[in-house]
């Protein structure tokens, strides 16, 4: 059987998260989405936050598994039995980082490859950071990402400077 790990932040969950979950599930006979417990960048929203929030709305599949995980990437897939890891690319912006981490990944673990998926180009400019700065502001991220998210970060940015 082939088991992805699909990894990130999810600082919080997107449409094009979403949409290359609906792609993997195609593809790969489990896919775990795999909250970073502490990412680098200080997250808005806790670890159970953004997982109740991946609860919420990738449930559905009967393929999907929601986690989370502390430590290297690749100790995790390693527990999980995973042989992929999975990650969207939208941009060559993305690129650099991504080879970056995939290479390195492959020369700690190499039983196991990154796979790249891209998101339907209607999401492929949707960041979380983005999302997160323009609801700071005040403005309406309904397009960005599911309602219950929407409605969260609106909740939270008023409790933040
Ligand atoms: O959504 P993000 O922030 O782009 O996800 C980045 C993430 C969490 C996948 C990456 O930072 C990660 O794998 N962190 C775990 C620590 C690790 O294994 N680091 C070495 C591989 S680069």
């Amino acid at each position: 059987v082939s088991i992805a790990v699909y990894p990130g932040s999810f600082d919080p969950l997107t449409f094009g998260h979403l949409d290359v979950l609906e792609r993997a599930v195609k593809i790969f006979d489990k896919v775990i989405i795999a909250v970073a417990k502490n990412p680098d960048k200080d997250p808005l929203f806790t670890l159970e936050e953004r997982v109740q929030m991946i609860r919420a709305h990738a449930e559905g599949h009967s393929n999907v598994d929601i986690d989370f995980f502390d430590g290297l990437l690749i100790n995790y897939a390693h527990r999980k039995k995973a042989t992929v890891i999975l990650r969207g690319l939208r941009a060559v912006s993305d690129f650099e980082f991504e080879f970056q981490m995939a290479l390195t990944n492959r020369k700690l673990a190499d039983d196991i490859e990154t796979v790249f998926m891209m998101p339907s180009e209607s999401y492929s400019y949707l960041s979380s950071r983005i999302i997160k700065a323009v609801a700071k502001l005040g403005g309406n991220v309904e397009d960005f990402v599911p309602k219950l998210v929407a409605k969260r970060l609106k909740g939270r940015v008023g409790l933040v400077k």
